[in-house]
């Protein structure tokens, strides 16, 4: 550690839209904060511990004017967003702009200049209070589309600094990015980083496109030459690297009897239908949650499936509401499920059983263990860490990963029933495919995407990435960087070979 009087500094800073950490409210009206379920925290942690880290982000509400503070063994140090910047920076350019951008346009993006704006200044607010809390010749690890301008920001303010960024979306094709308006401040913005990393090759080589397009920069797999009149003249990364879980703690909590028995509960409460399929999103339309009930709607109506054999579990958890796309596909998708349900429900067995809520891990795993498919159907998607989740908890080696080729787990999972969800016919086929599969079937794919799953876990891909960034450095300016997160890769290093 090092510190200076006014601020304290650290070795290595992650920097994302959202802390890692939830506010809770306890029965008794006391307020305090839990370190987030998600996978990022798991894989980070160790690291944060071993090199002195901090975390930046925001802590989800309005104006929350917090100093930095420490939870769970995590620095936080808040970024604040009033409720403009909610508006216009998180909602309007990052949820209605480059979301449905970068999701193949499912819906149509909207692009304003005040949006753009505030996505500007949100965007220099981190960096200033990452390059605040980041000593000299630090790590920072930039996450995702809402902060895509730090990385230059960062550069230009800390050019000490060794600098990477991840982005946990697609990155579109040339044709879809261009519509951007502010599409080279945004290519220059990322070009900030000694690493850019993203979930899909194709991904890495939309933004090189993107790159080499708008910029006129030589590219070079994995390499980005980053020349005159660009300052400091450079080499960037550019590189796949595929996030996942926390394999072994999401089949660990599988395996516990509160979980197992769970699951029963779940089968019971259903009525024992003789399938239980399942589908967990974010109500978001990149999602293909209709396609997905379209698909099951028809084989309940054409006769193809009964509705006493078969249950449809629907988990869509809340998100981004007060954007209208959000809303639209909200009302859509709980019209969609109740004329179904209406229509073809007995009084015995619902269709579907949809539930709008989040639900914490533990209830996840009893789904995935009581699901006999899981289907993901999104249209298009970064990576889906449901589908790896569901694997992690099928220690019995049975069960139907039913995956859209439009999540970037498709890369990996190659041993999933492929669908395309634009393509009912083919969806209700892979259903009913599903369904149908033998036990030794089942088996023999489940142990394939099990291994994948166990052995690329998300400690694999943090340490992947870290390791990538300290060599970009490295070569950069001949270990300029810090010595101490040398140590911190040396030790995660030494963990793999003794694990
Ligand atoms: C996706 C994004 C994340 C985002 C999450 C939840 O996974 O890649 O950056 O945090 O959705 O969305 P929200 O808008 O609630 O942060």
């Amino acid at each position: 550690m090092s510190s200076t009087s006014t601020t304290r500094q650290y070795d290595f800073v992650v920097v994302s839209n959202r802390l890692p950490v939830d506010r809770v409210v306890d029965p008794d009206g006391s307020e305090r904060w839990a370190t987030s379920p998600g996978g990022l925290v798991a894989a980070l942690e160790p690291v944060m511990r071993e090199a002195d880290g901090a975390w930046v982000g925001w802590g989800g509400q309005p104006d929350l004017g917090l100093e930095p503070f420490e939870t769970g063994g995590i620095h936080i140090v808040p970024v604040d967003l009033s409720e403009d910047d909610i508006e216009n920076f998180y909602e309007g350019f990052s949820n209605d702009t480059l979301w449905p951008l970068y999701h193949d346009v499912i819906s149509p993006p909207s692009f304003h200049r005040v949006w753009w704006d505030s996505y500007v200044e949100v965007n220099q607010r981190f960096a200033d209070a990452a390059a605040a809390v980041t000593a000299v010749g630090g790590t920072v690890w930039v996450h995702d589309y809402q902060l895509q301008l730090v990385p230059r920001m960062l550069r230009e303010s800390r050019p000490d600094l060794s600098i990477g960024y991840f982005c946990h979306i697609p990155f579109p094709p040339y044709g879809i990015f261009s519509q951007l308006p502010w599409r080279l401040q945004v290519v220059e913005g990322l070009l900030g980083a000694d690493v850019i990393g993203f979930q899909r090759v194709a991904d890495a080589g939309n933004f090189s496109r993107a790159v080499r397009r708008l910029t006129g920069l030589a590219t070079k797999s994995p390499v980005i030459e980053v020349t005159a009149p660009y300052q400091p003249t450079r080499r960037v990364i550019v590189k796949a690297f595929p996030i996942s879980i926390d394999a072994a703690n999401f089949e660990a909590l599988a395996r516990t009897a509160s979980v197992q028995a769970r699951a029963r509960e779940i089968r019971e409460g259903l009525g024992n239908p003789r399938t239980i399929m399942l589908g967990v999103d974010r109500l978001d339309y990149t999602k293909g949650i209709a396609h997905r009930l379209k698909a099951f709607g028809e084989l309940l109506s054409d006769g193809s499936l009964d509705v006493e054999d078969v249950t449809l579990v629907q988990v869509a958890s809340p998100s981004r509401e007060r954007v209208a796309a959000y809303m639209a596909l909200r009302d859509e998708i709980e019209l969609t499920v109740g004329r179904i349900n209406g229509d073809l429900s007995t009084m015995s067995h619902q269709a579907i059983s949809y539930h709008h809520h989040g639900y914490p891990r533990e209830e996840m795993a009893a789904l995935y263990v009581a699901a006999d498919v899981l289907l993901v159907t999104a249209l298009r998607d970064g990576m889906n860490l449901v589908a790896k989740e569901y694997v992690a908890s099928r220690f019995t080696e049975d069960g139907v990963l039913v995956l859209s080729e439009f999540a970037g787990a498709s890369d990996e999972l190659k041993k999933a029933v492929r669908i395309n969800p634009h393509d009912i016919d083919g969806l209700k086929a892979a259903i009913l495919q599903a369904i149908d599969m033998p036990h030794r079937e089942q088996q023999a794919r489940m142990r394939s995407l099990r291994k994948r799953v166990a052995e690329f876990d998300v400690a694999r891909w943090s340490r992947e990435f870290l390791e990538t960034l300290a060599e970009a450095t490295r070569s950069r300016n001949g270990a300029a960087h810090s010595h101490d997160m040398d140590d911190v890769l040396d030790w995660t290093i030494d963990r793999r070979k003794a694990d």
